[in-house]
């Protein structure tokens, strides 16, 4: 078997491990041919609480994606989004030698090492080196150095970095489960590599994932990204409010928040009662939809605060010129595509995945956005490396160069 012939991600959800193995078509396209998920268990926040029960979901779920298949695979992405994770902005600047030879690709790694080298404290590994933009002497704005003539070259970079032991200890399950890892990707940054649009990135654009345990943010404007961030709310937590507030089995209270959930009190009829099943041995009993709304849109306050807070540490948010796209299973909440419009002031639409062929009906579904997108940005990491023949000078930035085909 050829191994390139094919790709899996497995997106470690805080709800769901979600695996999807891809079939790669004329080296350039992708077609879905399995899926499996499994409820994510031993993981808190994204990090391993569990060795053993991580394992047995990673397994399981990329088990199932592989007998769908057909395909016996034992190579994987792993897409991950924790409390453990910062993001930073860096800048680093390198004197090109020669200054009449042309900036290289080298002196660009050089200069993207000064800017990794500024920020990163010891325990925190590199998991993404993003380019922003570069300067050239005091030309800035420009987008591709190499060939150019310059004596000092500064690149503005967006750096993601995990805690070493962390991300040490979802190898290990993912090892255990019998994959051997091709990659780390950050989940936010695959839900955007399969929800948004050249044009959305370039115009300015924030792409809201809101799974279970997180809500992950990435800001993008002028074709780069400005900021991610990993927030740990998400719509587990209105499940939990709703179990506190009604005294509801939390199965009863998720169906609830799917069934009747809407992030817009005022939008919910006041004279609207449904009948609420409560923790025995308490009856079940009649409340006011509104009364539950009302619960679900002070947590969905919470979220769009933190969404407003991390575009403002870039921009101001009528720089969303492209809004927002929401994606992640808590976009499907009632009303919520309106309610972040109404607050935010800008538009906001629901992404889902595109640009693959195969079970389209099961993966065109905003739960499955970072799992398409790991395995579409997996697939230009890929040939980026061939591109270069596999001529990378250290480890650490093969894994971490990403968006770098742009430049190179
Ligand atoms: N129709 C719906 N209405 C409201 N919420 C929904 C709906 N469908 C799914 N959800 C919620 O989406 C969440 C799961 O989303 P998703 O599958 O994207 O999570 P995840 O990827 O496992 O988590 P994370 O990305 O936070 O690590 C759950 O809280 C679930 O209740
Ligand atoms: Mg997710």
């Amino acid at each position: 078997m050829q191994s390139d012939e094919y790709l899996l991600a497995i997106d470690l959800g805080t709800t769901k491990v979600c695996a999807v193995i891809a079939r790669v078509i004329s080296g350039d396209d992708l077609e879905i041919i399995g899926i499996g998920t499994h409820p994510s268990e031993g993981m808190q926040n994204g990090a391993v609480v569990d060795l053993e029960r991580t394992t047995r979901s990673i397994e399981s779920a990329a088990q199932k994606a592989l007998a769908t298949a057909g395909v016996d695979y034992a190579r994987a992405w792993i897409g991950i989004a924790a409390g453990f994770i910062q993001s930073y902005n860096s800048r680093g600047s390198v004197a090109v030698l020669q200054g009449q030879r042309g900036i290289t690709k080298a002196d660009i790694r050089a200069a993207m090492r000064a800017a990794v080298d500024l920020k990163i404290p010891p325990e925190m590994e590199v998991l993404h080196v993003i380019p922003r933009g570069f300067r050239v002497d005091d030309i800035s704005g420009v987008r591709d150095p190499e060939g150019m003539v310059g004596n000092l070259l500064e690149i503005d970079v967006h750096l993601v970095c995990g805690r070493k032991n962390d991300i040490a200890n979802i190898g290990r399950a993912a090892q255990a489960a019998g994959f051997r890892i091709e990659g780390v990707i950050l989940q936010p940054i695959a839900s955007s590599m399969s929800v948004l649009s050249q044009e959305e990135m370039d115009a300015g654009v924030a792409m809201v994932d809101i799974g279970g345990g997180t809500t992950d943010i990435a800001i993008y404007k002028d074709g780069h990204i400005l900021q991610s961030r990993i927030v740990l709310v998400g719509g587990d937590l209105i499940t939990k409010d709703l179990v506190s507030f009604l005294a509801a089995p939390v199965e009863h209270a998720e169906t609830i928040k799917k069934n009747y959930g809407c992030a817009i009190t005022a939008a919910t009829d006041d004279a609207e009662v449904i009948e609420v099943q409560r923790i025995r041995p308490r009856p079940p009993h009649h409340i006011a939809r509104s009364n539950i709304n009302f619960v679900i849109e002070c947590r969905v306050d919470q979220i769009i605060e933190q969404i407003r807070k991390t575009v403002l540490s870039v921009m101001s948010v009528d720089d969303l010129v492209a809004g927002v796209v929401l994606t992640g299973g808590s976009s499907l909440l009632g009303g919520l595509v309106e309610k972040v419009q109404r607050e935010l002031g800008v538009g906001a639409n629901l992404g889902i995945p595109g640009g693959v062929t195969g079970f389209t009906d099961i993966v065109k579904s905003p739960t499955c956005a970072t799992a398409i997108g790991m395995l579409q940005y997996a697939l230009k990491e890929r040939k980026r490396v061939r591109a270069e023949n596999g001529k990378i000078a250290q480890r650490v930035y093969k894994k971490t160069c990403d968006l770098l085909s742009r430049f190179f």
